[in-house]
């Protein structure tokens, strides 16, 4: 009898529930009719970002589905993007939280998942005016050049050699050792301890728990089971993350005691903040901002830079333009500095090229209505989850000539911008939430991919041609590139 009862709790719970909820608000976005229970999650797949630019043929521009028991709209047009980043942002602050990310504890020091309130803005104003400020970023940038020496040394090695060099491994080895240096002031070799193991290592097992899809975020009955293992996989790479950065503070912590000497960098920046009287930083919240800085920047960057190194060399006259452009530029026997990249708008462009067509993140993080909210002419429930599809308005033919062409011509002398005002073209989101790294990100990926074209031609291995390029994309939260590109650097 125990079972009976149990499978029509369940039922409620799983089938009638969800559909009375959905038919509390009347005038909701139009969407597929999903099944009892898994509603919509078959039809979306392993590709979300495409199935939800297909749907939103038959069904429009702000639609709804359902993703097991969770309520989702998905906004695919410039101006319903506006309406909820620019009219409505009020109604948009907050995020949903992964099971697995929620267990990380002081989850109040987050940027990317805190709500937000007074605590979050203070602190997010302070990040942006203290850590992303050109004025700091230029004081950091010589240690992110010993960086770019290095990648070119390796790239070196490889081509004294005549071997192929794994773009995707090379960018992600550089971009993370770019932010190591500009937050800790450390090689990323540096800090791998017998006790916590490769620090990259950790990185990409904390991307890995928190990124992939998971069965307890659409059916949260499920949660306490934890059937795909990423809340446990998350709480390991939490921890030793936590012992790496704890080892980091408590050795800066004593130099800064002994010595009146700083170097400056971001965990400078947070210390000084911690010491100062009724700060919002302090060394308990100061962990979940340093996995944010991690996570959120690090496969964002190097994705694009492998993104961007195959585009290039699928056309390969814009290839030679790049390099041209750089090369003339820089001059024979010089070195690319991070403040060359002003006057190098073509690599700018081809930076931008590649963020459109392959964004990193194509859904943005997930938004929380608030409120009920009228968007688009529909009414957007209280408690919906909202995805912005910046990766279909980034390849719509209403708003870009020939969108799937990879043609950085087009932001030649063009005012678009990926600031987050231009909403047919937003990698980095927009509103209140958008990507505070942008300035630090834009100058890894310049620096780096001019750098690599400066130092050297770059062709496809033997027996690959241009039009046989495998790009074929692999979702996570992120967009990587499903078969890693190699590529023959030339001196
Ligand atoms: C948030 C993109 C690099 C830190 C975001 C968002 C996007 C994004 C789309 C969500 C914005 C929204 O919800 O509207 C990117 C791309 C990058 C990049 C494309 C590189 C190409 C970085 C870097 C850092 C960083 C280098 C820091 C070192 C963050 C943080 C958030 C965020 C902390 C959360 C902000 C919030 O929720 O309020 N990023 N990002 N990102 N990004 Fe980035």
């Amino acid at each position: 009898e125990l079972h009976i009862w149990l499978a029509a709790i369940a039922f409620f719970l799983l089938v009638v529930r969800p559909l009375l909820n959905r038919s509390r608000v009347k005038n909701r976005p139009p969407g597929p009719t999903g099944l009892p229970f898994i509603g919509n999650l078959f039809q979306v797949g392993p590709k979300p970002h495409e199935a939800f630019c297909s749907l939103a043929k038959t069904y429009g521009p702000i639609m709804s589905l359902r993703m097991g028991s969770v309520n989702v709209v998905v906004a695919s047009s410039p101006n319903i993007a506006q309406e909820i980043f620019q009219k409505n942002g009020h109604n948009f602050t907050d995020r949903p939280v992964p099971d697995s990310i929620a267990c990380q504890k002081n989850m109040e020091g987050s940027l990317a998942w805190a709500p937000i309130d007074q605590l979050w803005r203070n602190r997010r104003r302070l990040c942006g005016t203290k850590m992303f400020s050109g004025r700091r970023l230029d004081l950091l940038q010589h240690a992110r050049h010993r960086v770019v020496q290095k990648c070119i040394q390796r790239i070196r090695e490889h081509c004294a050699a005549g071997t192929p060099v794994n773009i995707g491994l090379l960018a992600s080895d550089t971009t993370l050792n770019f932010m190591t240096n500009t937050i800790f002031s450390v090689d990323v070799d540096d800090l791998n301890f017998e006790s916590t193991g490769k620090f990259k290592d950790l990185i990409v097992m904390n991307l890995e728990a928190g990124g992939k899809p998971n069965i307890s975020d659409f059916v949260p009955a499920l949660k306490r089971f934890d059937l795909q293992g990423s809340r446990r996989k998350f709480q390991l790479s939490i921890d030793r993350l936590g012992h790496v950065f704890d080892e980091l503070i408590s050795k800066r912590s004593k130099s800064r005691a002994a010595s009146t000497d700083r170097n400056g960098d971001f965990l400078d920046v947070m210390l000084d903040l911690c010491e100062e009287e009724s700060s919002c930083f302090n060394l308990d919240n100061l962990k979940p901002l340093l996995v944010d800085l991690f996570v959120a920047g690090s496969d964002t960057s190097w994705i694009s830079v492998e993104w961007a190194v195959a585009e290039l060399l699928r056309n390969p006259e814009t290839l030679q333009k790049a390099r041209k452009e750089v090369l003339e530029v820089i001059g024979e026997g010089g070195e690319v500095k991070e403040s060359d990249v002003e006057k190098l708008p073509y690599i700018q462009a081809t930076v931008k090229e590649a963020l459109r067509l392959h964004p990193p993140t194509p859904l943005l993080l997930p938004y929380l209505a608030s409120n009920d909210v009228a968007i688009g002419g529909y009414t957007v429930q209280k408690g919906d989850q909202v995805l912005v599809n910046a990766w279909s308005i980034a390849r719509d033919s209403k708003y870009w000539d020939k969108p799937l062409l990879f043609s950085p011509e087009r932001f030649l002398g063009s005012a678009i911008d990926y600031k987050g005002r231009n909403f047919e073209y937003i990698p980095f989101g927009a509103g209140r939430r958008v990507c505070p790294g942008l300035p630090l990100a834009n100058r890894m990926l310049y620096f780096m991919l001019a750098s690599m074209l400066y130092s050297f031609d770059w062709k496809l291995p033997d027996g690959v041609s241009p039009c046989d390029m495998d790009m074929r994309e692999d979702f996570r939260i992120t967009l990587r590139k499903a078969v890693p590109l190699w590529a023959l650097p030339v001196a």
